[in-house]
């Protein structure tokens, strides 16, 4: 997109390091791994199979802690924030879509994607839980789910599920939207389609997307791609 390089980088990652240690062994997955992502644009994330796509992608969600390195939303570093100030900022700007969905069994698509506004509304839930109810069945429509609201995941197809944990990621508007291997589990028809999905909704909303992927086909429809290599991230 022609603007995105005006636009302010809604993430930016400065020198991230990360060593996992395993029985004595020492895994130094990220090591100086940089990268900003601007309002708008979709990137991928290309690399092997154990390059650490999963675990930088974690690190960008706030959702482990790093060695060292700085993560920044909208210029707000977040490295010496809180727990508390962490999971705040983090439902206030972040979506993540886990590569297995991670949807709740026990709920329809409905409930699945009002959790987080539950948890963000706490005791004013209930004051507001219909218009809650009217976004998410609003926000499900535009996945293509209007028909589904009541179905259970194991009720869903795959594709189905990626949509409803697309809704869950997006309902409470986030600036940056994180996906791990989106497409990963879809057949080529359900993965292309999760795909435009993603592209029609970040440039509706301006969302900044950051989607891992093994698939050069996904890669090439995104507007930027990033290889993490080495524990580095270079930029093609
Ligand atoms: N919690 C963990 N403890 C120890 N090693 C891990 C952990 N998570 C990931 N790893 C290892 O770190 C490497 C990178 O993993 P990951 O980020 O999942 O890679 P990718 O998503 O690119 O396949 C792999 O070799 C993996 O086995
Ligand atoms: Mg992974």
């Amino acid at each position: 997109m022609s603007d995105s390089a005006a636009a302010p980088a809604v993430l930016q990652a400065l020198d991230l390091h990360k060593t996992y240690f395993m029985g004595g062994a020492e895994l130094r997955v990220l090591r100086g791994a940089s990268m900003e992502l601007r309002a708008g644009e979709v990137a991928a994330l290309r690399g092997a199979s154990g390059s650490g796509k999963s675990t930088l992608l974690h690190l960008l969600g706030l959702l482990d802690r790093l060695d060292e390195g700085e993560v920044a939303f909208n210029g707000r570093p977040t490295r010496r924030l809180s727990q508390s100030a962490r999971a705040r900022l983090r439902a206030s700007t972040i979506g993540f879509v886990f590569q297995q969905f991670q949807l709740l069994p026990e709920l329809s698509a409905l409930e699945n994607v009002l959790v987080p506004r539950r948890l963000a509304c706490g005791m004013s839930w209930f004051r507001r839980r219909g218009l809650e109810r009217a976004n998410a069945r609003a926000l499900l429509g535009t996945v293509g789910l209007s028909d589904r609201l009541g179905h259970r995941p194991g009720q869903l197809s795959g594709g189905e599920q990626q949509r409803v944990a697309i809704a869950r990621a997006l309902i409470s508007r986030p600036a940056a939207l994180l996906a791990d291997e989106p497409t990963g589990s879809l057949d080529r028809k359900a993965g292309a389609e999760v795909l435009e999905l993603l592209l029609e909704l970040a440039q509706e909303n301006h969302t900044a997307v950051l989607l891992t992927t093994h698939d050069p086909e996904i890669a090439a429809r995104c507007s930027r791609v990033l290889h993490l290599e080495e524990g580095r991230v270079r930029q093609e």
